[in-house]
């Protein structure tokens, strides 16, 4: 069974990302206005490529004027928020938008959103005139740990999320943590969940990311540890043929979760906070760790304001979603799992769990106490529907 083997991360500022043949930066913190502008000067065109709510806040507008400021700006095309965004039917949009304002072979996508729309603006930029650059601006903390990172774009088809898309590296991420003064609290906690993703590939630095997100933002420090985590792992397995299947860990019956609240009753981190619970808890039942590794990452969950149970049906209905997960091979569904190392544990995947197992960790997640979570607002469920 492949183990992991994910270096222990050196915070810092900036991290040398590389795929294949391609290098680039990762940024994280500082504007990202100088940097822009150094990649507009060697440009003919710029297509700025955001939402109407990024370019709202006082950090969408500061990148904006910015490049505006460079002279290179042809263009800002405002994409549907969030999923909505994600379509080829905006993406034609898009793309027509690019070419009625003059950008060439030559010229620069600049994605300025959360993870929805660096999906689509890096999408775009992997098929406008058979692939332009771009640079990253990711404006959530889904976005800046792990979204924006790695190269993978994309846009979804009614049947399925993320069905046509590239693998089509940027020029650069670009993070500046400032953007998340405006993130709604929400949708912080669900980077959270993320993090504390990390945090459990990591059982050294988990009590430190769950102490750094307990309240508001994550410190610069914590994005960036989680930013070259994503970066180092993209760099051992660039094709996901093996380690990159860790980020998959919680993601599992995460992805059950999900979908077994039509996409609108969890957000992505919050599914995965359960779906982390669920393979603790799992891999408790399979003997694979004690009580201690179990209880740390719930702690972490919770004290990050994510949930670590579900009500019984959506439980029942995530396991039965789960059978369609693309991580199933023809040995059946395949975990990501961890395993007790002396007071700690690593992670490994390509498990294998029994049905009977799976079920019990069912009762469980579903059992009390349960720290549900907190409903969704009639409005924020609207939105949600809207961005599938
Ligand atoms: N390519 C990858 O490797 C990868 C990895 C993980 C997730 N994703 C994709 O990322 C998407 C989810 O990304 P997300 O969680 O960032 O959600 P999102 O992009 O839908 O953004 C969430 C909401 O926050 C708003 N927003 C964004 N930044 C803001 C800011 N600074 N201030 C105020 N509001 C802001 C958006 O307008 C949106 O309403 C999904 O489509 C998923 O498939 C891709
Ligand atoms: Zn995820």
């Amino acid at each position: 069974m492949p183990t992991s083997s994910v270096r222990a991360p050196i915070v810092s500022e900036l991290i040398a990302a590389t795929q294949g043949e391609h290098a680039y930066p990762v940024r994280v913190g500082g504007a990202p206005d100088d940097a822009l502008a150094g990649f507009a000067g060697e440009h003919d065109r710029v297509a700025l490529v955001s939402c109407a709510k990024v370019l709202r806040t006082a950090h969408g507008r500061a990148v904006k004027a910015g490049l505006a400021r460079t002279g290179a700006l042809a263009v800002v095309h405002v994409l549907p928020d969030g999923e909505r965004g994600k379509t080829l039917r905006e993406l034609e949009r898009a793309a027509t938008a690019l070419l009625r304002a003059g950008l060439t072979r030559r010229s620069l996508v600049v994605g300025l959103g959360g993870g929805a729309v660096t999906d689509a603006a890096g999408f775009l930029a992997a098929t406008y005139m058979r692939g332009v650059p771009w640079v990253a601006v990711p404006t959530t903390l889904l976005g800046m740990v792990d979204a924006a990172i790695g190269g993978k774009t994309a846009v979804n088809l009614p049947l399925a999320k993320n069905a046509v898309g590239a693998f089509h590296p940027p020029e650069a991420v670009l993070a500046d943590p400032i953007a998340l003064e405006t993130l709604p609290a929400r949708e912080l906690a669900s980077g959270k969940g993320e993090v504390m993703k990390y945090g459990a590939l990591q059982p050294p630095l988990l009590a430190t990311f769950a102490e750094r997100c307990r309240a508001g933002i994550p410190e610069p420090s914590v994005i960036a540890a989680c930013a070259r985590m994503k970066v180092d792992v993209v760099e051992a397995d660039p094709r996901e043929k093996g380690p990159r299947k860790l980020l998959n860990l919680g993601h599992t019956f995460g992805h059950g979760v999900e979908a077994a609240g039509r996409f609108s009753r969890y957000t992505h981190g919050e599914a995965v906070a359960i779906g982390l619970a669920f393979a603790f808890r799992l891999a408790r039942r399979l003997g694979r760790v004690g009580d201690g590794p179990v209880s740390a990452v719930e702690a972490a969950l919770e004290g990050a304001g994510l949930p670590t149970r579900v009500p019984a049906p959506i439980a029942r209905a995530a396991v039965k979603l789960m059978a369609f997960d693309k991580k199933r091979g023809d040995a059946g569904l395949l975990w990501v799992l961890p395993v007790a190392v002396g007071e700690g544990w690593t992670v490994e995947w390509d498990v294998a769990a029994d049905e009977a197992a799976v079920e019990a960790t069912v009762a469980e997640i579903a059992a009390g106490p349960a720290r549900a979570v907190v409903p969704a607002t009639k409005g924020a469920r609207a939105k949600r529907k809207a961005r599938r």
